[in-house]
């Protein structure tokens, strides 16, 4: 028996199919178009394709970035598709496939999350969070074992938390939310803004830029500290301070034991955890005198989303 497991990016599609273990044995990406439509066919063509190899293919587990509802079929709102407005997108892909599987909608933080909890960095933990620091900023919670939706299935958008009163200006219209301060994005805004308020320190950053600060990106600045450059390390030890407050804010809510943090910007390691534990044992109420919860890398990397979506597939 096979899943096919799909992730729905913003510039990529990646598709796996995963056996009884949720173990990809074959995977692939096609670009993301931004038509709806498109996107939908895109879908049943692959699961078309997979089906030419795997003749047992028993459900679609469908990871998309956004808002689902408590349904795990519609997508309330999308900042990457539009058209993604309260939209059935299980209905639309089962229409076109024709085949009487289930398929199942899940927020992409949410399967990264349940792909660490069951196989990953999170196994064995009670009380789980994670946050995926990539473009934007993800979460997840699985609580007691079970990942946690809410009443409205919108419960893990941790990006939103409100941080900063009047703050930066975030993609889903609102001011201050923690994703301006904890993602991929804010990393190259803080870089940017250091670059410009200390142009003697920036040679190595510029260089990587080949010049153009516009065009400086995530994995420049990351090289950069990894090589013990100030500007990149400064950089990083922002948005580490920042994730640290937007755990301790998580922990006086929620009290998980770990914190299991992917996404991207992951890959320089302490160079972000470091900091990140720092600030969150300092913004953490009574942290003197309580279990500090752990704070750990993922493991299971880029296929945590797409082993996690075909978990929840037949779940
Ligand atoms: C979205 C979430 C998503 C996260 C990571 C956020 O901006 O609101 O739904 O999980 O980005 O892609
Ligand atoms: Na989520
Ligand atoms: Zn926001």
């Amino acid at each position: 028996m096979h899943k096919l497991a799909v992730d729905i990016g913003g510039t990529k599609i990646a598709v796996g199919v995963c056996d009884e273990d949720d173990t990809i044995v074959r995977s692939w990406t096609v670009p993301t178009e931004s038509d709806a439509d498109r996107i939908n066919e895109n879908v049943a063509e692959l699961y078309k394709k997979a089906c030419e190899s795997f003749d047992d293919i028993s459900a679609i587990g469908i990871s998309a970035a956004g808002n689902i509802k408590q349904d795990r079929r519609t997508v309330n709102f999308s900042a990457n598709i539009p058209a993604w407005i309260n939209y059935d997108l299980s209905g639309h892909i089962e229409e076109l496939i024709g085949a009487d599987i289930p398929v199942v909608v899940e927020n992409d933080a949410n399967c990264a999350g349940w792909g660490e909890y069951v196989h990953g960095a999170g196994k064995g933990s009670r009380n789980m969070v994670m946050l995926t620091v990539g473009t934007g900023l993800g979460g997840a919670i699985v609580l007691n074992g079970e990942l946690y939706r809410g009443s409205f299935g919108m419960a893990g958008e941790l990006g939103h938390l409100p941080m900063v009163p009047d703050g930066d200006t975030c993609g889903c219209g609102l001011r201050g939310c923690a994703e301006r301060y904890v993602s991929g994005s804010a990393l190259e805004r803080f870089a940017k803004a250091a670059v410009r308020r200390r142009p003697q320190d920036a040679t190595r950053l510029m260089e990587l830029c080949n010049g153009h600060i516009e065009d400086l990106r995530g994995p420049m600045i990351s090289k950069a500290a990894q090589e013990g450059d100030v500007l990149g390390l400064y950089s990083f030890n922002k948005i580490g301070e920042w994730l640290g407050r937007t755990m301790a804010a998580i922990s006086a809510v929620l009290d998980p034991d770990i914190y299991v943090i992917g996404g991207g910007v992951i890959a320089v390691g302490d160079i972000l955890l470091e900091p990140a534990r720092q600030a969150y044992e300092r913004f953490l109420q009574a942290s003197a005198y309580r279990p500090i919860a752990k704070i750990v890398p993922a493991s299971a990397g880029q296929d945590a989303g797409l082993i996690g979506a075909a978990n929840l597939s037949l779940r």
